[in-house]
């Protein structure tokens, strides 16, 4: 039996750190789960570490479904979350609940990943009610990456960071199992790590969230091309 949502979070209840890496083919997919790894994530960051683009707004949902099914096929213990890739799931919520069951039926992740706040809200909780868990997303969302300009620390004044603090409770009450805090202030995301009962995954967030996500690339030293701030290099 996979790892399953619920044991996540009890693993916040437990004060256990959670371990999430990303994973996007048999190999790496191989290696984190025998390290130990709870949580696997096929990201559209593949777009960058895959497919040598320098966004992830490429990426389709077939190529998250492709890669996906790799990770499941070769895994028997993580759970195994797919990102709903740019456009996917913010043209209705009706495309988002489709795009959703197909990633889910056709790939055999357990879970999704969707980037948004308040906005996404309705979208959320439309398609947890449908079964499938999901896991938030907010600070910088990189398939923003056009409007915010750039992969830029999101939360830093007083209005951003009381936009943040909504945005997660949002997603909280929309259902979501548990959100990634990406590039915001330590601080901040302490606060809502503290004032949520979702477990907070953190990703330049600082060392306060209940767990850590990173790119597999990235800590092994595998992608060269930009190596975030954040990241310690194992290799
Ligand atoms: O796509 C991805 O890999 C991600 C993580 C970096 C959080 O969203």
């Amino acid at each position: 039996m996979r790892i399953t949502v619920r044991d996540i979070q009890k693993m916040k209840e437990d004060r256990e750190p959670i371990v999430m890496l990303t994973a996007y083919d048999a190999t790496s997919a191989r290696l984190s789960e025998a390290a130990g790894v709870p949580m696997l994530l096929v990201g559209d960051t593949l777009g960058m570490v895959i497919q040598g683009h320098e966004v992830p707004i490429p990426v389709t949902l077939d190529h998250i479904i492709y890669h996906a099914s790799i990770v499941t096929r070769v895994t028997n213990k993580a759970l195994v979350v797919g990102d709903m890739p740019f456009m996917s799931y913010h043209v209705s919520v009706e495309q988002a609940l489709t795009n959703a069951g197909r990633l889910v039926q056709e790939s055999g992740v357990s879970a999704i990943k969707m980037e948004g706040g308040e906005s996404l809200a309705e979208t959320i909780n439309r398609v947890v009610d449908a079964g499938i868990p999901v896991i938030g997303h907010i600070g910088l969302m990189p398939q923003s990456v056009y409007k915010v300009g750039g992969f830029r620390v999101q939360g830093r004044d007083l209005e951003t960071a009381q936009q943040l603090l909504r945005d997660a409770q949002a997603v909280q009450e929309a259902g979501a199992f548990a959100i990634v805090l990406e590039s915001v202030p330590a601080l901040l995301a302490r606060l809502i790590t503290e004032r949520l009962h979702i477990p907070t995954i953190g990703i330049g967030a600082g060392a306060d969230c209940d767990g850590q996500v990173q790119v597999f690339h990235d800590i092994l030293g595998l992608f060269e091309e930009f190596v975030p701030r954040h990241t310690k290099q194992y290799a």
